[in-house]
């Protein structure tokens, strides 16, 4: 952190002593105010729900500019990333800082693939879930699970024990989603072929059967890696931030990236691609484009908790650009599988375009998200619904586990403690049961 020449003075309008507070400024972005001596010298807390202006960390590996729709991973633009690299380039650079040159990437890809099969116990786990329990309830239990399976890997304040975590978490949760999507269809778990590439093996256990090859079609395969690339980080957002806090009491890593998991679930964070796929299900079943007016309706009333899900984003108050990027793949996808006329994807497009004009959106900055057009795609590869969010958690575990691990290796990190405003009842005496 470079400190800045200015300082922010902190004054009380009740005569208290002002408080200069050091200024830090980063590579690009806002500079931040430092008041970690605050509560030290005034005996005041800041108060910021929902950290609408509180920077949480300082960090190396993702920055978004949410006024441009701008999202860099080490400084490489989501765009040329989603272009000229796959999803395990992607994962070396987020782990350790850039992308692998020929021998890196092999050595890399060589170590991921060594660790793609788990422990066979794992199954047993499995099969004590109900077959219709969500993907993410399990999911969460079995990523938890890892650290029941895997205690060589445990110590989080062992730089080697975070390594082979951070390459076993990459390697087995194409296993384990694909597992949990087997197990939901009652159809026998298909081992990893480690001579595919990550996402066609991925493929490769959800859709082949001990009777069918399933062959892969490299479209379709560099889709599903573009999924993986544009979900692998996102700076300090609620999982991330859910996995820092949980890491910093220092569990163990499988446990800090079962929180993540947990966090992403909700329809606020990762869910939407699901909420998103089924609230155009559902503008379908009641008459789909000619009924976009009366839905919009909807979600402006203010007495209607219906929100316009794939739309809006805490940090973008612009076009998300791994939206834009997916609404590219989806035209790729369906034109490869000859569904350009697939009427989801048309709805979407002509609630897209209603949206972006209609001035309730415009005044709020409401732009399409990634999960706008993420479901579609998931769709389209024969992907079911209901593990859409188990897919974006098995492509952001690599970006959990590089906050953690930088967060770890942070000499200056403490515990995560966030302190409150106090508003219950001011203290009072027990009264016996008889007089209460
Ligand atoms: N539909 C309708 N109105 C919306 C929407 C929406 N999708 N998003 C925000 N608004 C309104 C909101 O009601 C508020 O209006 P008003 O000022 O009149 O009260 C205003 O826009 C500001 O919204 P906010 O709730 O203060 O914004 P936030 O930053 O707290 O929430 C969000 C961000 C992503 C939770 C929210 O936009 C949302 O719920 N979107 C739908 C769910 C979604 O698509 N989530 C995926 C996010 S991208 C993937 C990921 O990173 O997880």
């Amino acid at each position: 952190m470079t400190p800045s020449d200015v300082k922010a003075t902190l004054s009380f309008s009740d005569g208290s002593p002002s408080m200069d507070l050091p200024i830090y400024k980063g590579t690009v972005g806002p500079d931040v105010i430092d008041i970690r001596k605050l509560y030290g010298q005034t005996g005041k807390f800041t108060y910021d729900p929902g950290f609408l202006s509180t920077a949480s960390c300082n960090s190396t590996i993702t920055y978004i500019d949410g006024d441009k729709g701008e999202l860099l991973y080490r400084g490489y633009p989501i765009e040329q990333l989603a272009v000229h690299c796959d999803f395990l380039e992607t994962c070396h650079l987020l782990l350790y800082g850039d992308l692998p040159d020929l021998a890196q990437k092999t050595d890399f890809t060589a170590r991921v693939t060594n660790h793609t099969m788990v422990n066979e116990q794992m199954q047993f786990f499995l099969r004590g879930f109900r077959r219709d329990a969500h993907p993410m309830a399990v999911m969460t239990g079995l990523v938890g699970a890892l650290s029941a399976f895997y205690h060589d890997s445990t110590d989080i304040n062992n730089p080697q024990h975070r390594e082979i975590a951070a390459i076993r978490l990459i390697a087995k949760m194409p296993t384990l989603v694909a597992m949990a999507y087997k197990y939901s269809a009652g159809q026998p778990y298909m081992y990893p072929k480690n001579k595919l590439s990550y996402a066609a093996n991925f493929m490769h256990m959800m859709f082949a059967t001990p009777c069918e090859d399933y062959v892969p079609n490299d479209v379709l395969v560099r889709a599903l890696d573009r999924i993986f690339i544009l979900h692998a980080d996102h700076e300090q957002n609620a999982s991330t931030s859910t996995v820092r806090l949980c890491g910093s009491s220092g569990t163990n890593p499988f446990a800090a990236i079962a929180a993540g998991v947990a966090c992403l679930w909700g329809p606020a964070h990762g869910g939407a691609n699901e909420a998103c796929l089924n609230m155009l299900g559902d503008i379908q079943q009641i008459g789909g484009v000619e009924k976009i007016g009366e839905f919009i309706k909807q979600v402006k009333d203010k007495n209607s908790s219906v929100k316009l899900m794939g739309f809006g984003h805490r940090v973008y108050k612009n076009y998300d650009p791994r939206a834009k990027l997916m609404r590219e793949t989806c035209h790729e996808v369906l034109g490869a599988l000859g569904l350009e006329n697939d009427p989801l994807f048309k709805l979407a497009m002509a609630l897209e375009k209603i949206a972006l004009e209609d001035e309730y959106f415009v005044a709020r900055k409401l732009y399409p998200n990634v999960d706008f057009y993420s479901g579609i795609v998931q769709s389209a590869l024969g992907i079911p619904v209901s593990l859409f969010t188990a897919i974006f958690a098995l492509a952001r575990t690599v970006g959990w586990i590089a906050q953690l691990n930088e967060m770890i290796g942070d000499p200056e990190y403490k515990i995560g403690r966030p302190r409150q405003l106090y508003v219950g009842a001011a203290p009072r005496q027990v009264k016996p049961i008889a007089e209460r």
